[in-house]
């Protein structure tokens, strides 16, 4: 048996509100707190490291509790060590790492006595990280918003029981009570959920966006590559329609040229992150909002505190 993350992290339930690229903030971290749940950020939510530093000490001064940041380990990510000099400095209790290696993260972590839940979607991948000393697993499935995984929530629980002895998160398709414990019963110590807290009142994000994710349905989700080039998932808007969700021919054509891909991605990276930032939080007929198919399930707005209530009704 591994220890459920809620003994692991010191709190009362063992949900995690995902990190969410462009939503998670503050707020959101402080009212998972005050709801007996922690939340983790995307240092990338964050334009600088002051930034990342003063939302840090805003959650410190409000609430007690385990705060958790979100490091993208790739390459690509240019700001990686200087986004975790300032998470060690501020002492963030948990990093969730995703799309690299976080061999880095880890020791550096580890040093300070602090936890690494390495998002991961087989169990090659989950084996690798446990070597390098990851405290959990984030088992992301394919029902997850944003990069999700190919294998279904008891595939790859099944997958990972067999070949890992270190807790495992389960991420993906979490919209109420009994999704949370189907998650549990199969063998998960804990789970991360992050579409159903975009339509919270505390979300950042436009109204239009939150009303979307009553709106649409699973059928109305779709993976597209456009965005990032990494497949994500999104609602199938007029917008994203006309546009599809493919790279079009001149990209593509770009991208069989070894020294034009890398400026491909850059392209495409930018442009996306572009659309995606102002189809969050403007007014734009651009509409490229992510959510994961759990969206079929979100029928109001609500806080977080009682979204959370509603997860967590049958848990001790
Ligand atoms: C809008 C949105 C943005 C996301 N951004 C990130 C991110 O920046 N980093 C990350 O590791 N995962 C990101 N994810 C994935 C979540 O952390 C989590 O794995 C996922 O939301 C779980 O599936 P669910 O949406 O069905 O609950 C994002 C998901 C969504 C819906």
């Amino acid at each position: 048996m591994t220890p459920s993350i809620a003994n692991l992290l010191g709190i009362k339930y063992p949900l995690i509100i995902a990190p969410m690229f462009l939503v998670s903030d503050t707020k959101m971290v402080i009212e998972a707190l005050k709801s007996g749940c922690t939340a983790a950020i995307p240092a990338l939510n964050y334009r600088t490291q002051a930034e990342l530093r003063t939302a840090i000490r805003e959650i410190r001064s409000a609430q007690k509790g385990p705060i958790g940041i979100n490091l993208i380990v790739n390459k690509s990510n240019m700001r990686l060590s200087k986004d975790l000099a300032v998470c060690l400095e501020e002492g963030i209790d948990f990093y969730i790492t995703s799309l690299g290696s976080p061999k880095e993260v880890i020791e550096k972590a580890h040093k300070d006595g602090k936890l690494v839940f390495c998002d991961v979607v087989n169990a090659e991948y989950a084996l690798k990280v446990e070597k390098l000393g990851a405290d959990a697993v984030i088992a992301v499935n394919n029902e997850a918003g944003g990069h999700a995984g190919k294998l279904s929530m008891i595939e790859i629980l099944n997958e990972l029981k067999n070949s890992i002895h270190i807790p495992i998160i389960s991420a993906g398709g979490i919209a109420e009570a009994a999704d949370l414990n189907a998650a549990l019963e199969a063998g998960a110590s804990g789970v991360s959920v992050g579409t159903v807290f975009i339509a919270s009142d505390e979300a950042p994000v436009s109204q239009e966006y939150k009303n979307a994710l009553i709106e649409y349905g699973a059928k109305d989700i779709v993976m597209t590559t456009k965005l990032s080039g990494t497949p994500c998932t999104v609602i199938k808007t007029p917008y994203v329609e006309k546009t599809g969700t493919e790279p079009n021919w001149i990209e593509k054509t770009m991208n069989r040229y070894k020294g034009l891909k890398k400026l491909m991605k850059m392209i495409l990276f930018v442009r996306g992150m572009k659309k995606l930032r102002s189809a969050a939080f403007d007014f734009t007929y651009k509409k490229v909002w992510c959510a994961g198919p759990s969206i079929e399930k979100i029928k109001e707005i609500r806080p977080i505190r009682v979204i959370i209530a509603d997860l967590v009704r049958d848990l001790p």
